[in-house]
């Protein structure tokens, strides 16, 4: 079975050396018995922890049926969330697709993503695109109030509802949220949707392996199986990757870094760093510490960031991500003229000269004092990637213990929502709204 392994050059290249890492392995292994023991800060969000290895197989036929229904029976599906509750999804579905999917035949419904951004104009687009197809909804919220998922999912269902009917809608609407509390729960029970419970000891940013993530994923086709496989191959054998990892960011960060790079050769990563920044920056940015989380995707950003990574602020590392093999083989053409120069490399993989940017830009951080660890991931196939999102979630919060911060809150989140309804005249707000307008003034 293939396995993502982690490697660290970070004591090449800075004044951490490899003992002073190894020397907070132990504090990294007693953050794992903390979360294991479940007596550390914010201990009531912990049901990710053996999450994996408590799927059981009626919770995936279930899974699988209702993403047969919608896969078969519509031509788009909207998976309506923010944060949590769409990252991890879009993540997933990114980095296993097909670069130009959008643009080809597809053999099920395409998922779509709403309900994550106030964009008038995407909205707008979103609607135009689905107008006069069958499309189906899945509205992800744990709250189930979350202001952006709502005026998405208000507009679709409406719009749904008067293209279909209402019977048709309603089968063709699925809610994940609490199994209990909230208006999605009470609006689903009402119009009889099938649900999914985001369990109550879960927060949204490490609930991509409940339905919140399986279940678009199940809908755009991937082995949701393989995915939760990957991740309890993580969670039973992964601890000593995880206490690298841990212990190497905290030297890192008490030596001065505060940014960590996640960096990618490959496309398909892209969403998959959104999603670590979510999971990384909502855990430890918090008391006024945290390692700032940021991502680039090279080649692509070394000729934008690549001039302030080798030669800026020295308050960077960077955690690269390295995908194996590639599934398709593309070979550079000979070419007789040779005006571009690169009959050098004709007859080779274009992945050969990606791996040797990657060995390249690798050897010049380091010269340049960029600490750097490599995340090896053999293919990017979903077995490798439900190890990879178990890694970083359970490092995440051993990593987030070490700096002894509660990884499991985020009471910064609330600051610019409370200003945004106190702006709207939100009924409730009156007092923040009037203390804003004399700011204002
Ligand atoms: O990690 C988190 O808790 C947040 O990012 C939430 O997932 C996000 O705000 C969405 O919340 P909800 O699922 O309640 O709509």
């Amino acid at each position: 079975m293939k396995t993502i392994n982690i490697s660290n050059n970070a004591a090449l290249t800075s004044t951490v050396t490899t003992a002073t890492i190894n020397e907070l392995q132990p504090a990294a292994m007693a953050a794992a018995r903390t979360l294991e023991n479940g007596d550390g800060a914010g201990n009531d969000f912990l049901g990710w922890l053996h999450l994996p290895s408590s799927i059981d197989e009626a919770q995936f036929n279930s899974i699988e049926h209702t993403a047969r229904i919608l896969r078969e029976d519509c031509e788009y599906v909207i998976a309506i969330g923010i944060g949590g509750s769409y990252l991890g999804a879009k993540a997933v579905i990114e980095a296993l697709s097909d670069n130009f999917a959008a643009y080809k035949p597809s053999k099920g419904a395409r998922v779509l993503f709403a309900g994550n951004n106030i964009g008038e104009d995407y909205l707008h687009n979103l609607m135009d695109l689905v107008n006069g197809h069958k499309f189906g909804i899945i509205v992800i919220s744990k709250s189930g109030t979350t202001t952006e998922p709502a005026i998405a999912f208000r507009l679709l269902k409406a719009m749904l509802e008067q293209q279909e009917g209402k019977q048709w809608a309603a089968r063709h609407i699925v809610a994940v949220t609490d199994a209990e509390r909230g208006a999605l729960r009470k609006l689903a029970t009402e119009e009889g949707y099938v649900t999914y419970i985001i369990p109550d000891n879960v927060g949204g940013r490490f609930s991509v392996l409940t339905p919140v993530g399986l279940l678009p994923i199940a809908v755009a086709g991937y082995d949701i199986r393989a995915l939760v496989a990957g991740a309890v191959e993580m969670e039973k054998n992964g601890e000593d990757m995880m206490v690298t990892y841990a212990a190497t960011r905290n030297a890192l960060y008490n030596d001065g870094k505060k940014i960590e790079i996640l960096v990618n050769f490959d496309p398909r990563l892209h969403f998959l760093a959104e999603w670590w920044k979510q999971l990384y920056g909502e855990s430890e940015g918090k008391d006024g510490k945290g390692i700032f989380p940021a991502s680039v995707d090279f080649t692509t950003d070394l000729h934008s960031m690549g001039q302030w990574i080798q030669d800026g602020e020295r308050t960077i590392f960077e955690t690269v991500l390295s995908v194996g093999d590639q599934r398709h083989a593309v070979i550079i053409p000979s070419d007789d003229a040779d005006l571009d120069g690169l009959n050098y490399i004709a007859g080779r993989h274009v992945d050969e000269v990606n791996k040797m940017a990657e060995l390249g830009t690798k050897l010049a951080h380091v010269d340049g004092g960029v600490p750097n660890l490599l995340i090896t991931i053999p293919t990017l196939d979903e077995h490798c990637l439900g190890q990879l999102i178990y890694f970083f979630e359970k490092a995440c919060g051993m990593s987030g213990y070490m700096l002894g911060v509660n990884p499991f809150n985020q009471p910064g989140v609330e600051a610019y929502k409370k200003n945004m309804f106190a702006l709207l005249n939100k009924p409730g707000y009156e007092e923040q709204s009037a203390a804003i307008q004399a700011k204002l003034k």
